[in-house]
């Protein structure tokens, strides 16, 4: 067993970073790549083999060269100014607080944090992360693999309100709401739209609307932001803890 991270010191040191994240995030206006960080890090999670998940080793360059990963290394150099200023703090912690940040700042739910994840430079092999021009099966894959369920599967997806597909990096292109900066229910909303001018729909998005299961929780979700806000942050919390027992 490791050692347990967590003092009063390390709490300290967190309540700092949080103020820092905020202010560095605002500043920079990059919520999304942080919250898509968080993400990445904490996805390649398999809860059979317990391994992958959120533990930093996205830090590590064979694993942020991995082609799902594209441009995130420009969030994990961001991290590293916090991280300098706050050595103790692990890169497991500072990556999941700032996905929760970035949620909290730009307009979403308050996701409850609980620091003492232990750093990891073994990296799972390419081919965890969910591929966006696959189908409902796909996603149940990747994300039961997880330990997750349907409802995760689609309020985790509204993470898709903020930011954009950029195409050097994903080949896909724009964004998936008007104001990719503002953390709402509007990727609901115009996912049940259907398509509209400039902005984007993934093929793994559109299966949540075509999916039987699925699809109770979109409509829910685009007519109920705070049903979609409370069911977000309990399963963001899952992702940022998957394989994490706090001591
Ligand atoms: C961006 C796929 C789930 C948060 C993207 C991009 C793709 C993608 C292709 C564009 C990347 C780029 O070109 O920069 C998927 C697929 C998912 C999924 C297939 C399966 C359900 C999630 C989840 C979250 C999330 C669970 C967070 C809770 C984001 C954010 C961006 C993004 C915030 C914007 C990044 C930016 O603006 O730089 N995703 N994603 N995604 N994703 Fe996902």
């Amino acid at each position: 067993m490791a050692m347990p991270i967590v003092d009063t010191e390390y709490l300290k040191q967190i309540d700092k970073a949080r103020r820092e994240l905020r202010a560095f995030i605002a500043n920079k206006n990059c919520a999304p790549i942080m919250l898509r960080l968080a993400w990445h890090d904490a996805g390649t999670y398999d809860v059979n083999t317990k391994t992958g998940g959120p533990n930093g080793s996205i830090r590590t360059e064979e694993e942020y060269s991995h082609g799902s990963n594209n441009g995130l290394k420009i969030a994990i150099d961001f991290c590293e100014e916090i991280k300098s200023k706050h050595p103790r703090i692990t890169y497991a912690d500072l990556y999941q607080l700032a996905g929760v940040v970035a949620v909290e700042v730009t307009g979403g739910p308050t996701v409850d944090f609980v620091p003492g994840r232990q750093d990891s430079t073994v990296s799972p092999k390419e081919g965890r992360l969910p591929n966006a021009t696959k189908g409902a099966p796909h996603l149940r894959d990747i994300f039961y693999r997880m330990g997750l369920s349907d409802k995760d599967i689609v309020a985790l997806s509204g993470g898709h309100t903020l930011g954009r597909a950029h195409p050097e990096r994903s080949g896909f292109e724009g964004p998936w709401t008007r104001e990719p900066l503002k953390f709402d229910n509007s990727y609901f909303i115009e996912l049940l739209k259907g398509e509209s001018e400039g902005l984007l729909k993934l093929p793994t998005d559109i299966a949540l609307m075509d999916d039987p299961a699925f699809r109770p929780y979109v409509d829910l979700y685009a007519k109920d932001e705070d049903a979609f806000f409370n069911d977000y942050a309990l399963s963001h919390k899952k992702l940022s803890e998957l394989g994490f027992t706090p001591s």
